[in-house]
């Protein structure tokens, strides 16, 4: 516990605290969900010592809550990143993240020949998981793919 007993980034007084993200991580929820088109202030911390990850990753968004759902999007690029609801400095919820069922609007399908490609819908993948590897499933063309191949082209 000696690295985490301090804070290595300034506590905020309301807000969200995504922690325990996988290090190199961070910067691409950031990008991929948007975190930082806000005028709310967002502090983050890249490559923090952690003792279950090594390094870690950390996210603070000032005045804003994220929904279960919405914290449940990260769990596939963070699997054990946990969402802190602070209100007045304290730490008044803490969810740990379960894989949503779907992935809606934020991927791009892989297939080439997908209708979904280069038209203005809403991406949407069933989520499921095999063998611990998570799978996703283009509602479109109906194909399933491994994470890794949706992921790749972000
Ligand atoms: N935090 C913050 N501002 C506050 C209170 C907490 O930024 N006013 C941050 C802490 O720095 C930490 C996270 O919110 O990154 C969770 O806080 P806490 O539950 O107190 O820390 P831990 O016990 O280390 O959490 P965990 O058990 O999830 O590792
Ligand atoms: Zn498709």
């Amino acid at each position: 516990m000696t690295h985490d007993n301090k804070l290595q980034v300034e506590a905020i007084k309301c807000g969200t605290v995504i922690d325990h993200i996988p290090a190199h991580v961070g910067f691409k929820l950031l990008t991929l969900f948007k975190l930082t088109e806000t005028d709310n202030r967002v502090t983050i911390g890249l490559n923090l010592p952690s003792n279950e990850l090594g390094r870690k990753d950390l996210i603070k968004i000032e005045n804003t809550f994220l929904t279960e759902e919405q914290a449940n999007q990260l769990a596939m690029y963070a699997p054990k990143a946990t969402v802190n609801r602070i209100e007045n400095y304290e730490v008044v919820r803490k969810l740990t993240l379960g894989l949503p069922e779907r992935i809606d609007g934020v991927l791009d399908c892989p297939n080439s020949n997908c209708i979904s490609r280069g038209e203005q819908v809403t991406s949407g993948f069933a989520v499921r998981t095999r063998q611990g590897n998570v799978l996703l499933k283009c509602k479109y063309c109906e194909k399933e793919f491994d994470h890794q191949a949706v992921m790749q082209n972000i």
